[in-house]
């Protein structure tokens, strides 16, 4: 069920069209790349997974100390000044080579991701694919976003509206998309003319490391980007630093409240803008107009794609109550049929979690609930497995926490109740992403109207977002905008200055 196609954009030279709709479609261009290289070596999943099979080392980097976070800070300062007064074509040259080594070098990219962040092979090739989608997406938006703006002005009179790099931003980026976020936080400071010093998270620091070292050949110089691998306290200790002048973050909402905190605490500081990204409570609503087979294909998609484990994953299903019986006796079905295994197989549907913790918490959170279990998946016995689980609730608000795994509630709505569900929905507070399935328009606008999301997934899957045509990002608890792989994106990363000359 996971594997059925999903139409996909992938940025070529910033000129979007649509790819080929299946899993390997990276595999199949043929097509020169800016470089000159041939990207041809198409094959069939089989082959890939043989060679993604291959033995590899995966070296950790090692961590760094608090007094080498400071004298990093310090380089990155000098290096910031030249690299912001590079022009802008030449900063976004740079991302696009970065973008055609990844592809170049995508197999090994794919190696990390499969062993070291634990994601099948389709999450794999759409991670590698986003990576490079941010990159060539930033470069054209920069491009032409950077530029001086003439505004009008009395006679004798010139304005211009400049856009500046801000200086040095720290990015930091979670576990569950180690490669695309980590390296869309990154390429969007880049191109603006900004230093970075970039924090993975501590499960996944050597595809970091990777995208680093790739930034690297690319022509980034190694003061303008620095990679502080380190936990959470490095992270405090980063985003505490008053020679920081942004920070961009992607993780839970705890962690966003802290560094929201930390950049207020020195009162001499000059304030600083926070770009947070967090979780969310997304729910999917289905009425009982709706296509019942789509509705579980977009459920298994949406709930247990990635293990459950993205931000934009399906935690409530409220169905219609006319159609409920059903729809669970069919969704039970498709949880029968997932491909439960480790993730170096082709045919994984779901693999395990990301590490013990995870699955501790998320084990720990099923025992509280077996009395409520309508259907749990069967896994295999070794490993970090956990199971698909769909689970009964009888109120919106009994779901209060974001179950970050293959966790999905559901819930009861009447005839007549549709505002009051949406209501209590949005009085969760969270507000990233929420779908509708219906086939009448009315009650689709209805919930067009009244959804307090950042991203609404209307008779499809409510996960997946595309960098230039989705952009993504939520509103609440869930984020504070500017949505990512968005045209508004970039501005956040700069100062804008206005300069008025007598003629
Ligand atoms: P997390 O908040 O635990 O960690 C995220 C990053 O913050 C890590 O690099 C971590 O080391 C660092 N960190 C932790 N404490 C810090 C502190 N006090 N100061 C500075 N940095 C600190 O999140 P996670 O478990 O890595 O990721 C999962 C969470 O991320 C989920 O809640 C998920 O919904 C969210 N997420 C959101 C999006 C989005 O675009 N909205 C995308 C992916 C993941
Ligand atoms: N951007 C990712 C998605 O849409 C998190 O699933």
């Amino acid at each position: 069920l996971l594997k059925d196609p999903v139409d996909r954009i992938i940025y070529i030279k910033g000129a979007r069209h649509p790819s080929i709709p299946l899993p390997c479609d990276l595999y199949q261009p043929e097509r020169l790349n800016s470089r000159g290289v041939h990207m041809d070596d198409a094959g069939t999943l089989d082959a890939l997974m043989s060679r993604m099979n291959q033995p590899i080392d995966l070296i950790a980097p090692q961590q760094i100390s608090t007094d080498t976070l400071s004298a990093m800070i310090a380089n990155a300062q000098k290096a910031f000044v030249p690299w912001s007064r590079m022009s802008v074509d030449n900063r976004a040259a740079i991302l696009e080579i970065w973008a055609d080594l990844l592809e170049e070098q995508r197999e090994t990219a794919l190696q990390i991701l499969v062993k070291e962040a634990n994601k099948n092979i389709f999450d794999a090739i759409n991670e590698v694919r986003e990576a490079v989608d941010f990159c060539r997406y930033y470069a054209a938006q920069a491009r032409e976003q950077m530029q001086d703006i003439i505004l009008p002005g009395p006679t004798g009179e010139q304005n211009i509206l400049r856009m500046d790099a801000r200086g040095i931003w720290a990015a930091i980026a979670p576990w569950n998309f180690p490669l695309a976020i980590f390296m869309g936080q990154i390429a969007a400071a880049l191109v603006t003319g900004n230093g970075v010093i970039a924090k993975p998270a501590p499960q996944t620091p050597i595809i970091g490391k990777f995208a680093v070292d790739l930034a690297y050949q690319a022509g980034v110089p190694k003061d303008v980007l620095q990679f502080a691998n380190g936990g959470a306290d490095l992270g405090k200790a980063l985003v505490e630093d008053a020679r920081i002048n942004g920070v961009v973050f992607t993780g839970s909402v705890p962690t966003a409240r802290h560094i929201a905190r930390s950049l207020l605490i020195d009162d001499n500081r000059p304030l600083v803008p926070l770009i947070a990204e967090t979780g969310g409570l997304n729910a999917m609503i289905v009425d009982s107009t709706a296509l019942p087979e789509q509705v579980v294909r977009d459920v298994i998609i949406s709930g247990f794609q990635s293990a459950g484990q993205r931000c934009s994953a399906l935690r409530l299903l409220a169905v219609q109550d006319d159609i409920y019986d059903n729809l669970v006796e069919m969704l039970c079905g498709a949880m029968d049929s997932l491909n439960i295994c480790m993730p170096d197989r082709a045919d994984c549907d779901v693999g395990p979690v990301i590490d013990k913790a995870s699955y501790d918490k998320l084990m720990g959170y099923l025992e509280t609930q077996k009395n409520n279990i309508i259907k749990s998946a069967n896994v295999p016995k070794n490993g970090l497995f956990v199971p698909p689980t769909l689970i009964a609730i009888d109120k919106v608000s009994d779901l209060q926490t974001e179950w970050f795994g293959p966790i999905i509630h559901i819930v009861k709505w009447r005839r007549g109740g549709m505002d009051a569900l949406i209501a209590q929905i949005n009085n969760s507070g969270f507000g990233l992403t929420m779908g509708v399935h219906s086939r009448i328009a009315r009650v689709t606008q209805r919930v067009e109207a009244q959804a307090r999301v950042g991203n609404l997934y209307v008779n499809r899957s409510i996960i997946g977002a595309v960098v230039g045509s989705q952009p993504f990002g939520g509103e609440g608890h869930s984020g504070t905008g500017p949505k990512a792989g968005g045209p508004h994106y970039l501005s956040r990363f700069c100062v804008e200055r206005t300069i008025s000359t007598d003629t």
